[in-house]
């Protein structure tokens, strides 16, 4: 099967359990952690999207956020069922469903769909990257001043948030605004359509950003690390933007 093929099997995948997402009536909520939840429809989006994508495709392995999987393989699917658990299980309409593959350690695909306003982003490496089917591509915002930049602020993890805070500060003074979804994938997309400038988090995890990275990169955007000489998809420290805006914003969260 081409990428391509791949692609559609996602797109499908996502809007399926997406639907399905729409349509919740009451649901069963876990504490991962203090302020960390899972809900049964995140389970309930990954067994769906997992069947979708390996039924089509049974020769790949498979990676979520909720039932794990295989760490390294040939051809591997990324998902996280519910990217936002926050937002969606509080009604807040800004939730997505993201899915990436990786193709011998390189990411290929993306594809991120947010139900509550039916964006479905879609790249494949070396294609260009689409929202509901037409070509995106990042801004030109140039200057830092006229930036709107999504931040995450490492909230879960004590460390990354006293690291983050201070920078945050310096931030908010030099841009033009800024903004806090509950979505790592919808932030990453919303700098990949130009509705943002830039992007940065600390510790967040795979198949948060997988997807989101394919896609922003694909629309003419880069992705590096907090700091310089870090792998941002090893290491789950993100700083994305334009392209226009890293070596500004990274002298900031280095000085
Ligand atoms: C979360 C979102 C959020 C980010 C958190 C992630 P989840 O994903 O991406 O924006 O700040 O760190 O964990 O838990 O809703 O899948």
């Amino acid at each position: 099967m081409t990428l391509e093929e791949k692609a559609r099997v996602a797109e499908r995948a996502a809007r399926a359990a997406g639907e399905m997402l729409e349509r919740h009536g009451t649901f069963q909520i876990r504490r991962k952690a203090e302020n960390d939840f899972v809900t049964e429809m995140d389970v309930k989006s990954e067994v769906m999207i997992r069947e979708i994508l390996l039924s089509a495709c049974p020769e790949d392995d498979f990676y979520g956020e909720e039932g794990g999987g295989s760490e390294a393989a040939a051809g591997r699917w990324i998902v996280d069922p519910i990217d936002g658990t926050a937002n969606f299980m509080r009604g807040q309409r800004l939730y997505a469903i993201s899915i990436a593959y990786e193709q011998d350690g390189e990411l290929v695909i993306g594809c991120v769909y947010c139900p509550g306003t039916d964006e479905l982003f879609s790249a494949v490496r070396g294609r260009g990257a689409t929202l509901n089917g037409k070509p995106i591509h990042v801004s030109n915002v140039a200057r830092l001043r006229d930036a709107i930049v999504q931040v995450g602020l490492g909230h879960r993890n004590p460390e990354i948030l006293r690291q983050t805070e201070p920078v945050f500060f310096d931030l908010v003074h030099a841009v033009s605004d800024i903004r806090r979804s509950g979505s790592a994938a919808y932030d990453l997309c919303s700098v990949a359509d130009g509705r943002a400038d830039a992007f940065l988090e600390q510790g967040i995890f795979l198949f948060d950003y997988a997807a989101g990275v394919v896609i922003l990169r694909e629309a003419g955007g880069r992705v590096d690390a907090w700091r310089p000489g870090m792998d941002p998809i090893a290491t789950g420290s993100i700083m994305a933007s334009n392209g226009l805006l890293n070596e500004t914003i990274i002298a900031i969260l280095n000085k």
